[in-house]
């Protein structure tokens, strides 16, 4: 017995220095800093499939430099100095080894050229029906710069699998098409309820990927499932997306990641619960702003079960919040907790980007155990 569990042992290193599965970060090459050799390009067209080191391409894609300009339109690079852009019809993908059955979310970063409704289709195989790609729409940008960051979630059906993000459109021009750079991977560990808390995640402080030297946060596009979140625990419901942020470029009300309602009543965030019918809980949590000039009167919206609430909060645009609550009496064994922001804001600085009102530490308790 304990001869046989020593040679499995032996057997499980053996097969960890070789298969070392990836768990958070850039992917090889991730930010296209290593390109084609110049025999395999024609002007900025990638030639042949394995040019770009690590990914495999298909279709009308381009290897671009920071500062190379397209029309009058400087195309800037968030990311080292290079980036690609994925024309009609295509796609870049790599091979990465996972852990089977781990959930996992991808970050990366895009900035739209020319088309107006730009959307890219991101994938992992091989995988379950319900759970190998999701299409992430770029029509509405969000940050100063032109680049936006965006996260979409999955579970592994597999040890080893292919990422890839294609562009489906078919425009007139075709090398039109979103510029794509840093493409990173990170294991999610969902957190479970426990007895401070009846939400799942309800800090925030579990979710994707967030690029150090990306200042604009993360979108987290509508999902339908949650259990495939990149924001464990929740579900973006409406159209659009609500922005993840951490506290290295905004200011978070609590721990290092928080929420920022971007796109009024368009996206809401909300999360099931279970409840015991007649019982009456309290839903507390903050709303702030998250000292990015987003200046205004703001509104967040949370309902629970059949109550509401609107929380006023005056922002200057430079960080702060205050803690609210909602009192309710559960109707049924489930309910479902949801938050909103009311109106749309713009940034004061000209950018013309959306922004809003940050909700973090999201606490559910029932009344018995809640110190009202
Ligand atoms: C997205 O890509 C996957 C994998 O290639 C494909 O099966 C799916 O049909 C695509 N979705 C759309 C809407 O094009
Ligand atoms: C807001 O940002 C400014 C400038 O980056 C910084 O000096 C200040 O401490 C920040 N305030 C908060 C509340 O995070």
């Amino acid at each position: 017995m304990w001869l046989k569990s020593r040679v499995l042992l032996l057997l499980l290193c053996a097969t960890c220095h070789t298969a070392v599965s990836f768990t958070n970060g850039l992917l090889p090459n991730g930010n296209f800093e290593y390109g084609p050799k110049p025999w395999e390009m024609k002007g900025t067209k990638v030639m042949a499939s394995r040019a770009i080191p690590k990914w495999e391409i298909s279709g009308y894609v381009e290897y671009i430099k920071s500062g190379q300009k397209q029309g009058d339109m400087l195309l800037i690079v968030p990311e080292g100095a290079y980036a690609v852009r994925l024309g009609n019809e295509a796609s870049i993908k790599q091979k990465v080894k996972v852990v089977k059955g781990m959930y996992y979310s991808i970050t990366f970063s895009a900035a739209r050229t020319c088309a107006q409704e730009e959307t890219l289709n991101v994938s992992v195989a091989p995988n379950s029906e319900a759970n190998d790609w999701g299409m992430l729409p770029m029509q509405t940008m969000y940050s100063s710069n032109g680049w936006d960051s965006y996260a979409w979630g999955f579970q592994a059906d597999d040890k080893e699998i292919a990422i890839s993000i294609h562009n489906p459109g078919v425009a007139e021009d075709p090398a039109c098409g979103p510029l794509i750079d840093s493409v990173a991977l990170k294991a999610l560990y969902p957190p479970r309820r426990t007895r401070a808390n009846l939400l799942k995640n309800g800090n925030f402080e579990e979710g994707p990927y967030v690029f150090p030297t990306a200042s604009w946060g993360v979108l987290i596009p509508p999902n339908i499932e949650d259990d495939h979140s990149p924001l464990p625990g929740w579900m973006i419901e409406s159209l659009k997306a609500v922005k993840y942020i951490d506290s290295d470029h905004f200011a978070v009300p609590e721990g290092k990641r928080g929420v920022e309602l971007v796109a009024g009543k368009e996206s809401a965030l909300s999360q099931v619960v279970f409840t015991i019918p007649n019982r009456v809980y309290v839903l507390s949590f903050s709303v702030g702003d998250a000292n990015n000039s987003c200046e205004g009167s703001m509104v967040v919206e949370a309902f629970a079960g059949l109550d509401t609430v609107k929380v006023p909060y005056e922002s200057k645009g430079k960080g702060g919040f205050k803690r609210a609550k909602l009192r309710f009496k559960a109707i049924s064994k489930r309910t479902r907790v949801m938050f909103l922001s009311t109106y749309y804001t713009m940034k004061n600085d000209n950018s013309g980007s959306l922004c809003g009102p940050v909700l973090d530490d999201v606490k559910l308790l029932s009344v018995r155990k809640a110190r009202v």
